[in-house]
């Protein structure tokens, strides 16, 4: 994986990962790093839990870490581990990017601190609609024609940061929050790597 050069220096985003489920965007945004002249790539992968999207990091020897809640006496001491490990990679709020992908948690206050506005977070509709865990279903039950992606900063809200892009997912008579949900992911998996590539390049500022 030849890192892209300008002149001589050379230009490479470093990215966190963190997730709790099935790895799929993690595994979009592995699978583009992999390309010729990525200009990021993935240094660590974080998770809640034994996520079943830890085998993505796995398999290409990226280091992966399961910090439990239930092992710290608190959110924030939670919060702190997090962020003392993806700090033992050189990012912080200055340097490489912390991406949310399937995260379902929410990140404390001085999590959030120590990494926005390098901080963001994929979420399965349109922001400001249906925030939190069950968005699609949310969705689903408002009984509206067109749901979505979002990709946007993290701040102490839930699902409230600025966003960063949007896409559009119609949503079909016959869907189910499965279906719907897989046909979101299917648009997550293209427009987070974008847009972690366009951030990687400088051609969208954080
Ligand atoms: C994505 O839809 C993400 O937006 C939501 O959880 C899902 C994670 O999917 N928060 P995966 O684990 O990347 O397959």
């Amino acid at each position: 994986m030849p890192p892209l050069k300008h002149g001589k220096i050379k230009l490479m985003l470093d990215v966190v990962v963190m997730l709790s489920g099935s790895g799929t965007n993690l595994r979009a945004l592995l699978e583009q790093a992999d390309k010729p002249a990525a200009p990021y790539r993935v240094v660590a992968v974080l998770a809640d839990r034994q996520a079943d999207g830890l085998q993505f990091a796995a398999q290409r020897q990226i280091p992966n870490h399961v910090v439990r809640p239930a092992d710290y006496p608190n959110r924030e001491a939670w919060g702190a581990e997090f962020a003392r490990i993806i700090n033992e990679y050189g990012v912080d709020h200055q340097r490489g990017l912390v991406i949310s992908a399937g995260l379902m948690r929410i990140l404390p206050p001085n999590f959030v601190a120590s990494f926005a506005p390098r901080l963001i977070n994929t979420h399965p509709a349109l922001l400001p609609n249906f925030p939190g865990a069950h968005a699609v279903a949310d969705a689903l039950r408002a009984g509206v024609t067109e749901t979505g992606v979002t990709v946007h900063h993290i701040d102490d809200g839930v699902d409230t940061g600025q966003v960063i892009a949007q896409e559009t997912v119609r949503i079909l008579p016959d869907d189910t929050e499965h279906t719907l949900h897989e046909r979101i992911k299917t648009v997550e998996r293209v427009l987070l790597p974008t847009i972690v590539a366009e951030i990687a390049t400088g051609r969208r500022a954080l």
